[in-house]
């Protein structure tokens, strides 16, 4: 079987690292991508520790030069990158009317233009061996509305756009472009700290009660709906929002 390679952003913790520790159980090659390269090398270290193989790579993904420079580095040492996993991202919680430009243009440039520009980056690779797969990682705040969150649901929102768009466009190219919306999934960074300010804190166990599924939701959880959609069995799957949430969407 020949190797493929992925690149995941944002993977030195939550649910990027279980993406990367999920995939690399499959057999493929990872770029464990964050902001600091000592943190994502932990990562890519505890796969190889388990007979994975990964490099840790440094990039700020709204900025086109490092994210060039992280892809060639990924390319130089394990091969043409064709599974793709949009996963960074950043969150806050602001009233609406409180929210000021450079906090909206912030989410905006890291959420989305960071999405953007490391897809354009990569796209190349797929293009070249006629397969390709991206998963981007959205959020149900665009499916439902999250008060004082417009900067953020906003961001995500344009990410399931830009994944319907590109699912049409190179799905010719055999490439397939499909977006998970998590909801709250838990010992993440980012939600731990969600939970520690308004208007989360002390919403947990009622979070945890809203839905069919009556538990929070796990890195894992959203690893094992990638691992899926990176497979060739996933290969007719394009363009689409699949909810991994316990049910519980709005
Ligand atoms: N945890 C949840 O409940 C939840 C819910 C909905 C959507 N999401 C989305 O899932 C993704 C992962 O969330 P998480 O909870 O694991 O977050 P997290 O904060 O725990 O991890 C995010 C990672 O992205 C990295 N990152 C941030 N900005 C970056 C940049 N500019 N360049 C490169 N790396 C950057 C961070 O350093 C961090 O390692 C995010 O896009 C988030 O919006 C999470």
């Amino acid at each position: 079987m020949v190797k493929k390679v992925a690149l995941i952003t944002g993977a030195a913790v939550g649910i990027g690292r279980a993406i990367a520790v999920r995939l690399a159980r499959d057999g493929i090659a990872i770029g464990v991508l964050d902001l600091k390269r000592a943190d994502a090398q932990k990562v890519a270290d505890d796969i190889t520790r388990n007979a994975g193989e990964a490099i840790g790579l440094e990039a700020d993904i709204s900025k086109r030069a490092q994210v060039q420079a992280a892809a060639q580095a990924l390319r130089s040492a394990l091969g043409p990158i064709t599974i793709l996993v949009n996963n960074a991202g950043i969150t806050g919680f602001k009233p609406f009317l409180e929210i000021t430009d450079e906090e909206w243009d912030r989410m905006h440039t890291v959420n989305l233009k960071g999405t953007f520009i490391v897809t354009q980056t990569i796209i190349p690779d797929m293009i070249a061996a006629g397969w390709g797969r991206i998963v981007n990682i959205s959020s149900s705040s665009a499916q439902s509305g999250s008060a004082q969150m417009a900067h953020y649901s906003s961001s995500k929102g344009a990410m399931i756009a830009l994944t319907r768009t590109l699912a049409r466009e190179f799905g010719p190219a055999g490439i397939t472009v499909n977006t998970i919306p998590p909801r709250f999934v838990m010992n993440t960074v980012m939600s731990e700290e969600s939970f520690q300010e308004p208007p989360m804190a002390g919403r947990r166990e009622a979070m945890r009660l809203m839905g069919p599924i009556q538990r929070e939701g796990q890195p894992e959880d959203i690893a094992g709906a990638a691992a899926w959609l990176v497979s060739d069995e996933a290969g007719y799957v394009t363009g689409q929002v699949i909810g991994v949430n316990g049910g519980r969407y709005i």
